[in-house]
């Protein structure tokens, strides 16, 4: 059995904590078989834990504390500590093999339920069950989202050299917002939700790169956003914004714009990877 999981951008600009969307690099678990001990093969790096202090397997246990131990093989091209939902993917695919493995039978709401309580915020874990574009809230123990289309575009990611902990980006921002900021930082994400919703990305890439909420704080943590943003705008993006807590930098663009725009994020020489990227619609999956 395998379970695929999508990397997610989350926040899109305004959407704090509460928008995200489902994106085409993928964490594949397979599970091998039943073992003594939990067994996590992987190429992710040393400080994966490959045994039950794996995040995969810590939540798994949470789901299901009788839950046997497994052997299994854990495969992602969404990288770590980037702004692309990489703990969320993993959380998600715990949830689903405790799931399977204990059939469970758990809904997607259940599932969001218990990703929402360990994650804290529901903007990665969401798409990663639902796949598409998901708002969502989580306030005072209570989960409501939507799941939509997201309209037709490209998403280049630049994905930089280095990791930035969710816990330091969120380190930057201020403890409270006036009540007169608080209330356009909020018009501001309810144009870009509609926006979004009704498939109007110039309007919606506007309001994304007006947020008032966590973007000015933290670009200044991201050097190779200014430069990003600026070609990005010359050559015809929607707009362009911190994935999740960053450190990636995603543009989202009209297909036939982005070509151009690789080219030139290209041209600035910077230090990282850069990957067009599509909306997954399927979340997470089995096969
Ligand atoms: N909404 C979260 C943040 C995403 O921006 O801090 C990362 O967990």
């Amino acid at each position: 059995m395998k379970i695929t999981v999508p990397a997610t951008s989350a926040n899109i600009g305004p959407g704090f904590d509460s928008v995200g969307v489902a994106l085409s690099k993928y964490l594949t678990i397979e599970v091998l078989g039943a073992a003594k001990r939990w067994e996590i093969s992987h190429d992710l790096g040393d400080n994966v834990p490959t045994d039950e202090e794996n995040l995969l397997v810590k939540t798994a246990l949470k789901v299901e504390p009788s839950l046997a131990p497994q052997r299994i093989r854990m495969v992602s091209d969404i990288p770590l500590a980037r702004g692309l939902g990489s703990s969320s993917s993993v959380i998600v695919a715990g949830i689903e093999l405790a799931n399977q493995i204990a059939d469970l039978q758990l809904s997607a709401q259940d599932k969001l339920k218990i990703a929402v309580e360990i994650e804290g915020h529901p903007d990665n874990v969401a798409p990663a069950i639902f796949g598409n574009l998901v708002v969502a809230s989580y306030v005072d123990g209570r989960t409501d989202h939507i799941v939509a289309d997201f309209p037709d575009c490209d998403f280049i990611a630049f994905i930089p050299n280095y990791e930035l902990k969710t816990s330091d980006s969120r380190d930057v921002l201020p403890e409270t917002l006036a009540y007169k900021e608080a209330v356009a930082a909020s018009s501001i994400a309810n144009v870009a939700v509609a926006a979004l919703l009704k498939g109007q990305l110039e309007t919606a890439g506007h309001a994304i790169q007006s947020d008032k909420f966590h973007e000015r704080y933290r670009q200044q943590l991201v050097k190779e956003f200014s430069p990003i943003k600026a070609v990005s705008q010359e050559n015809g993006a929607y707009a362009t914004y911190l994935s999740g807590a960053g450190p990636t930098i995603m543009t989202i663009a009209p297909r036939e714009s982005s070509q151009a725009i690789v080219q030139q994020i290209t041209a600035l020489d910077l230090d990282g990877e850069l990957a067009v990227l599509s909306v997954d619609p399927r979340g997470v999956h089995l096969s």
